[in-house]
């Protein structure tokens, strides 16, 4: 018999709800059915942004979203401050390039937050700059990056637009677009939204919009101003993927039942008895500083390579989490709570770790990480 755990950081596990939902048999979406079935979900896409915008839906990942958040705000020989402290940092200085947008990097050491104040120092000494990208939570790091803070700072400049890359942490940490006055923020499905990948999301401020109707790119498939045209008529310019916009209804009609905030306090909650497990197993966070709630990535023991704790995990307990990439292989393995997860989950996943560590001959006393989560979830 094998049970499988996904406690990786995408996809994640779909609620059976969800999964009902998506084996419905398909409908037509050019019929009043679907019309009202996408009603439903901008509605609730709204919510889960925290914003009075639209809430654009793409049929791809959620890289997909960041390249049309690129290819519809900005226009050749524009600069970008791009925060890179991480793998999907990196991804944006890519998509720049390949659009001829010129990138200024901002290098973050893996494992640190931005620093605000190197935004806004950054943007004093080139005004030309005419957008900021950055993760919430960059999920190769685990870090925590300071969005209500860099927005404070971006917000001041009306030729600059701060663009969030929310994919691993919208639905699971807080974000709330309009209130912290975000410009164009990016979700994609199989993170904190309990869906399979394929859906891409992209919400924009007015003050994005505007960026839009002066950009020269060029975009087709991700034209945000055709596709925002054809939404408010509860409509997509193309064939959507429409098994899982059916489930999407379902898991915001999920997400709306528990409450956003409740939602946030349980990662909250689950992140912390992730943390408390790995101290008292004697292990370091990779972002001791700067955390996410999303995902937690730990520093492997030393001589113990963090590749072979996530394969014994697969192999042994049929426990999916993630290694470390780049820089970080070998170094680290993340384990993440987000969406789907509760707290039997976690113990298992923390015990799991337990019983690998062991295996690799790391010294500890056994069962003290799970006691340790315990104790937090207990409180
Ligand atoms: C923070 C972040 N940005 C971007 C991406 C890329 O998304 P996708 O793989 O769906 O294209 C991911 C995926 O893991 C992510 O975690």
């Amino acid at each position: 018999m094998k049970k499988h755990f996904l406690l990786a950081p995408g996809p994640t596990p779909i609620p059976p709800e969800v999964l009902l939902a998506m084996a419905r048999p398909i409908v037509h979406h050019r019929t009043p059915l679907y019309e009202e079935i996408l009603r439903e979900v901008r509605e609730g896409l709204k919510y889960l942004f925290r914003t009075k915008n639209e809430v654009l839906i793409f049929a791809s990942s959620g890289t997909g979203a960041m390249e049309g958040a690129v290819t519809n705000t900005l226009s050749p020989g524009d600069k970008a401050l791009v925060v890179e402290g991480g793998k999907f940092g990196e991804r944006f200085t890519n998509l720049c390039r390949v659009y001829g947008v010129k990138p200024v990097v901002l290098p973050v050491e893996w494992g640190k937050a931005i620093d605000p104040a190197a935004i806004g120092k950054a943007l004093k000494e080139e005004p030309s700059i005419r957008a900021v990208m950055t993760q919430a939570t960059e999920t190769s790091t685990g870090v925590l990056h300071p969005i209500r803070e860099i927005a404070a700072m971006v917000s001041q400049h009306p030729g600059t637009i701060l663009v969030v890359d929310g994919i691993s942490h919208l639905g699971a940490v807080e974000l709330p677009m309009d209130e912290w006055k975000l410009d164009v923020v990016i979700c994609g499905s199989q993170k904190a939204l309990m869906l399979p990948p394929g859906l891409a999301f992209a919400a924009l401020s007015d003050k994005a919009w505007q960026f839009v109707e002066r950009s020269t790119l060029p975009k087709f498939y991700f034209d945000f101003q055709k596709e925002l045209k054809n939404l408010t008529k509860n409509q997509s310019a193309y064939t959507p993927a429409i098994s899982l916009v059916v489930g999407l209804a379902e898991s915001l009609r999920m997400i709306r039942q528990e409450g956003l905030e409740n939602i946030i306090a349980r990662h909250a909650r689950l992140a912390k008895a992730a943390r408390a497990a790995m101290a008292a197993l004697g292990l370091q966070l990779y972002a001791p500083q700067a955390y996410s709630d999303a995902v937690t990535a730990v520093v492997a023991p030393p001589g113990i390579d963090g590749q072979k704790v996530v394969r014994i995990l697969r192999e042994k307990h049929n426990l999916t989490i993630a290694g470390g990439q780049d820089q970080a292989k070998g170094k680290i393995f993340r384990l993440a709570h987000m969406g789907y997860i509760d707290q039997s989950d976690l113990l298992a996943g923390i015990a799991a770790v337990e019983l690998t560590l062991q295996e690799l001959g790391y010294s500890f006393e056994l069962g003290k990480g799970v006691r340790a989560a315990m104790e937090v979830l207990s409180e």
